[in-house]
């Protein structure tokens, strides 16, 4: 049995789509019910529905042989797993913004709010930028605003969310997208199944560019 962890969400519904491509079709997932594990038995294959940003630790303990993160979290947490591919699916950025009229005079400690630590304490040691970061979890845009830090770094996809907060990008870290990851031992116990979908799920990426 192959065990797969699908984001929960719009992407994840793309991505069991290429699943179901590639052969590994399990009808039953498709019922509207609050239901989150679904196997095909005859396919060999499970499917859970998990939070997007917990796949990459299903996938690194061995919970699933496989799944689906965004390069996000793979940056953050650096999860022991292959990265196998990138499904050019759930783009976006990661990003430096702040109020249209900051400007950073590189005077003072840079007070830095975001969900992304570790991949904000890289970005700014890599520029010998001292900072002060401010660990948040959610609607991190209304930091600068409150002056509870200089800038933020977060994800970026259409702007709309800095736009209607008067922020704007001052510097792009890191373009992101969605990557099918495998669980290192089930890469070599598992690797015929799990080389049949990448090969299937590269020439479905091929043919959505
Ligand atoms: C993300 C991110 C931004 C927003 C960017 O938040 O943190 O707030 O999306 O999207 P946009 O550029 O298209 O406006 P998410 O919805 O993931 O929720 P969060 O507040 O928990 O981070």
């Amino acid at each position: 049995m192959l065990n797969v962890a699908l984001p929960k969400g719009r992407l994840g519904e793309k991505v069991y789509a290429m699943f179901e491509a590639a052969g590994y079709e399990c009808p039953s997932i498709k019922e509207n019910n609050r239901k989150l594990i679904f196997e095909n038995e005859e396919k060999q294959v499970r499917y859970f529905w998990v939070k997007p940003s917990d796949v990459a630790i299903y996938v690194e303990r061995g919970a699933a042989d496989i799944g689906v993160a965004g390069k996000d979290i793979l940056l953050e947490y650096v999860p022991d797993v292959y990265e196998l591919l990138d499904l050019n699916l759930g783009k976006c950025r990661m990003a430096v913004a702040a109020p249209n009229e900051f400007n950073d005079d590189g005077q003072k400690v840079l007070k830095v709010a975001t969900k992304f630590t570790n991949i904000a304490a890289n970005y700014y040691a890599s520029l010998g930028r001292e900072i002060d970061i401010i660990k948040l979890n959610g609607s991190i845009e209304i930091a600068p605003i409150l002056k509870l830090s200089d800038v933020i770094v977060d994800i970026v996809e259409t702007g709309t969310t800095l736009k209607e907060n008067n922020l704007e990008v001052k510097s792009t870290i890191v373009p992101i997208s969605a990557r099918l990851i495998s669980n290192k031992s089930s890469f070599k116990f598992k690797g015929a199944d799990i080389e049949k979908i990448v090969n299937s799920i590269k020439n479905q990426v091929k043919e959505n560019d």
